[in-house]
């Protein structure tokens, strides 16, 4: 979910909804805001989509002191009642809140039992009602006392009709950025809600309260004593949070690619070696290292996949990869030896932040590799790299993932150079051509995607097969398609498919066939060909070069030549493409697909 909140001399609806809707990616299933104009607190919300909610309260008020929320629904059904903001029984007190208050059953009993009367099914209404049960003219006291009844996470704003100059947050699992501004101040869940106001920010940790007023900022720890916080500043423009003239921000974001893995790598190779000081990690640890496990969600799991693969060939460290919310309760062999990698885009995935803390609790150093510097990811591991894709904003994620991929091509690297071994000249130079080359596949790929996505047409299955790194690029390829086209994709390891798969393959049924690795190259073809015999409509990604493909095949997309190790972050393009054109064709709403948010800070 998104949150933003704005104390100032401007109109405050007007502040919310424009960072709101630069929230949406949180969330979308209902907006809502909350102000105080002429001395009470006056609410919208609404289920559906932000625009709604603008139509309401575009022009209508001229507060200067606000709280907005996009929620993605966690407990309770997308409706109006259970949309944020929500109040307490005086309807004094209003609060958004981003997170999961795991004992609000109990919380809410206890309150009924004392009279108090909810309006909607969520965990977060016990809030304000616990606010105006505390409340006793001292906010601050109300809410230490309110945070030390609630387990679980959160982020989350207070405004109170008996203090009209002022905003209180506290965090603790969710994040919160306050921006600061000249005479005015905001708060966000996400930078991209304030940028356009302000590039001072401040952090908020966890266990911290702020109360904001528009000249100052003051930030406190639980107990109450006042806590000095560096002022950062974000190093990004309100310009890369827009759409530039691209339909959708995933275009814009397959788009920038080459730009986004040329920044991950500038800097980072010395007289052809790849040096990464800001890693600080040094050979004497990493020799001590006798294993590595690799904890993500989503796409980031699908890099991390790549990872596995480039450390287990070239170092040969045994790795471990998991899924962040299976390796959190699968009590994990981790110990002083072990070093996790997470690897999050926002770097504020609750689970992939829960397994980096129970990891450092077993004795694991953790190495973040983020898009988010400021994040509790990147600010509570021991070592970082950070991949440079600027703010992505779609929800189904692309330059990210390339970068990320990029990430682990420098790290294995370093590494190598760090334990003493030979790492092969060619994935040097390969790797500098990547930009380059990136730029090449969008060029080329773009006349393609009307041949290539009409044999989609009509189905609502489709399956991808690849074997080692093609299989990894498989999945992500069959991710992206569900996503934001809907259409089931299931990635498959292509030797795997006659031990039960093969059997749903019929007639024309799409098949996209991911075929770069040339050890494991003719093994691939053999499974192609099964997929045929059975009918499958064939669509091979391949390396420039391979003529004899057509034959077996029905349509072929050509990446670059480049050595087999390297071929991911190039063939995962031509699928990014062609799950946003089959998404378009279909008229889904690319950009924010149904049921999905893009930084998912609940469990
Ligand atoms: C969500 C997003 C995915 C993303 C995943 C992990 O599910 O929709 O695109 O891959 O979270 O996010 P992270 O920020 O940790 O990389």
């Amino acid at each position: 979910c998104g949150i933003v909140g704005y104390i100032g001399p401007k109109k405050a609806s007007e502040i919310l909804i424009d960072g709101l809707a630069k929230l949406e990616y949180r969330g979308y299933d209902s907006a809502g805001i909350a102000m105080l104009e002429n001395g009470k607190v006056i609410m919208e919300k609404k289920e559906g989509r932000l625009s709604k909610l603008a139509d309401i309260v575009k022009s209508k008020y001229d507060a200067n002191i606000g709280i907005g929320h996009t929620r993605w629904a966690t407990h309770g059904k997308p409706s109006d009642e259970n949309s944020h903001p929500h109040f307490d029984c005086s309807k004094k007190i209003a609060v958004v809140h981003n997170g999961i208050i795991e004992n609000f059953h109990q919380l809410k009993e206890e309150l009924k039992e004392d009279g108090h009367q909810f309006d909607s099914e969520t965990d977060t209404e016990v809030i304000p009602h616990l606010i105006e049960e505390y409340y006793n003219g001292d906010m601050l006291e109300a809410l230490q006392k309110t945070i030390k009844r609630l387990d679980g996470s959160y982020a989350l704003v207070v405004i109170n009709q008996d203090k009209p100059e002022e905003i209180f947050c506290a965090r603790k699992d969710s994040p919160l950025v306050i921006g600061v501004g000249q005479g005015e101040n905001f708060v966000a869940s996400d930078i991209p809600a304030i940028i356009q106001h302000t590039k001072e920010t401040i952090i908020l940790d966890d266990g911290e309260i702020a109360k904001i007023t528009k000249d100052a900022v003051e930030i406190m720890d639980l107990p109450g004593n006042n806590v000095e916080k560096e002022i950062l500043k974000v190093d990004w423009d309100a310009d890369s949070a827009e759409k530039e003239g691209f339909d959708h921000f995933m275009l814009k974001e397959i788009y920038e690619q080459p730009t986004a893995l040329r920044n991950t790598l500038k800097d980072k190779f010395e007289s052809d070696k790849v040096n990464l000081p800001d890693l600080n990690i040094d050979s004497e640890y990493l020799k001590g290292v006798n294993k590595i496990a690799i904890v993500a969600c989503g796409t980031a799991w699908h890099a991390g996949l790549v990872g596995k693969h480039l450390f287990e060939t070239l170092l040969r460290i045994p790795v471990e990869i998991d899924i962040a919310s299976e390796f959190r309760y699968r009590n994990p062999l981790v110990d002083e030896k072990t070093l996790v990698i997470v690897v999050s885009q926002s770097g504020e995935t609750a689970d992939t932040l829960a397994a980096m803390r129970d990891s450092q609790k077993k004795g694991a150093k953790v190495l973040a590799v983020t898009n988010n510097k400021g994040s509790s990811i990147a600010r509570e591991s021991e070592f970082i790299f950070h991949t440079i894709a600027g703010p992505e904003i779609a929800v189904a994620s692309t330059k990210a993932y390339t970068t990320q991929l990029m990430g682990f091509y420098l790290i294995t690297l370093y590494f190598g150079q760090l334990l003493g071994k030979e790492m092969p000249k060619e994935l040097y130079d390969g790797l500098k051509e990547i930009p380059v080359l990136a730029d090449k596949v969008l060029q080329n790929t773009k006349d393609q995607l009307d041949k290539i996505t009409a044999p989609f047409d009509g189905w609502d299955n489709s399956f991808f097969i690849g074997r080692g790194m093609d299989w990894y690029v498989s999945q992500e390829g069959s991710l992206k398609l569900k996503e934001i086209s809907y259409i089931h994709a299931e990635a498959y390891a292509a030797g795997e498919l006659k031990h039960g798969t093969l059997a749903l393959i019929e007639q024309d049924i799409p098949v996209v066939a991911v075929a770069t690795q040339q050890d494991i190259y003719d093994k691939t073809v053999s499974n192609i060909k099964e997929v045929k015999a059975r009918g499958g409509y064939v669509i091979a990604v391949v390396q420039e070069g391979d003529e004899d493909i057509s034959h077996s095949v029905d349509e072929v997309i050509k990446i670059p030549k480049v050595p087999s190790l390297l071929t991911p972050i190039l063939s995962v393009i031509p699928l990014q493409l062609l799950s946003y054109k089959e998404a378009v064709k279909r008229g889904q709403d690319v950009d924010k697909p149904r049921n999905l948010a893009k930084s998912v800070t609940v469990e």
